[in-house]
């Protein structure tokens, strides 16, 4: 273990990042995606990431397993997640990475299952992948994980394809197969954004309650002031690809201190009423 400072003062965080740099393109047209982004996010914590459309969350999100689309690239940093150092991962180690220790979902769900598969096969080939106990027989825990995600009557539902589920079923499959894996840190960007809002919010205590039930750490990745305030413990603001401010839920709600972070707020009408959990 290297010894910085901080390592000395500070528990050690679940995920550190530190001066995340990503570009997309080359030479003078390159975008600054990502531009110098330090994060901590702690064991069991549900940290958000808030930010206006192109700001950089989703590149953000995506390097820290080196998911990047075609032309991007991270230049510099550092990602360690309970002592790996992500970035210097072969990509086969990293392949087991993704999907295990780290969970990912993402708004659209549908685009996400594919189509002419059971969902409880596609639930099987993520624990087959991930949970070694139960590789030869996976149904068991299929069946487990639906259950755990809210899908009544588990074992008829597995036999389905996804077109037979509601959108906020698909996306709650879409949660079973991230916690396949028993993920310590589960990425879920804009995950409940194509939802209805009744839909969105049952979403989101179901994540809270998978939350205290399984100890994973959340990054929660939107441009959504209630969201933050309905289940994020700290916040951090992106703006044009950096982190302009980082502070507690109940801090933030008080008053942000960053201009951005003002005007925000000014551009909601109705505030979120934070109210406590
Ligand atoms: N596939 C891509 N090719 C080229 N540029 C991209 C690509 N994806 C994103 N970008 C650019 O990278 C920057 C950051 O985009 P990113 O998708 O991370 O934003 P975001 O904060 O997630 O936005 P949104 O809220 O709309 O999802 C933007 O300037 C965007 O135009
Ligand atoms: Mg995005």
């Amino acid at each position: 273990m290297t010894a910085s400072p901080d390592h000395l003062s500070a528990p050690a965080s679940l995920l550190r990042v530190r001066g995340l740099r990503v570009h997309i393109g080359a030479g003078e047209g390159a975008v600054r995606a990502v531009d110098g982004v330090d994060l901590d996010i702690q064991p069991g914590e549900t940290f958000a990431l808030l930010g206006e459309s192109g700001c950089g969350k989703s590149m953000t999100g995506l390097s820290l397993t080196r998911l990047l689309p075609l032309g991007a690239r991270v230049l510099g940093g550092e990602v360690v997640l309970d002592g790996t150092d992500l970035l210097a991962l072969p990509e086969e180690r990293m392949r087991r990475e993704r999907g295990g220790r780290v969970g990912m979902i993402f708004q659209e769900p549908m685009t996400s299952l594919n189509p002419v598969m059971t969902i409880g096969e596609q639930i099987a080939e993520a624990v087959r992948l991930h949970d070694p106990p139960h590789r030869r027989r996976p149904q068991s825990r299929v069946v487990e994980l639906l259950r755990a995600v809210g899908i009544p009557d588990p074992e008829r539902r597995s036999r389905e394809y996804p077109h037979q589920l509601s959108g906020g079923m698909k996306q709650r499959v879409m949660i079973a197969i991230a916690l396949a894996g028993r993920p310590k840190l589960l990425i879920a960007d804009e995950p409940t954004t194509a939802l209805d809002v009744t839909i969105q919010a049952q979403v989101l205590r179901l994540l809270k309650d998978l939350q205290r039930a399984t100890g994973m750490a959340v990054l929660l990745i939107t441009h959504d002031l209630g969201v933050v305030a309905q289940v994020a413990d700290r916040v951090a603001v992106m703006y044009a690809g950096e982190i302009v401010e980082t502070a507690d839920r109940r801090a933030f709600f008080a008053g942000p201190r960053h201009p951005y972070g003002r005007l925000l707020f000014a551009s909601c009408l109705t505030l979120p009423s934070v109210t406590g959990r």
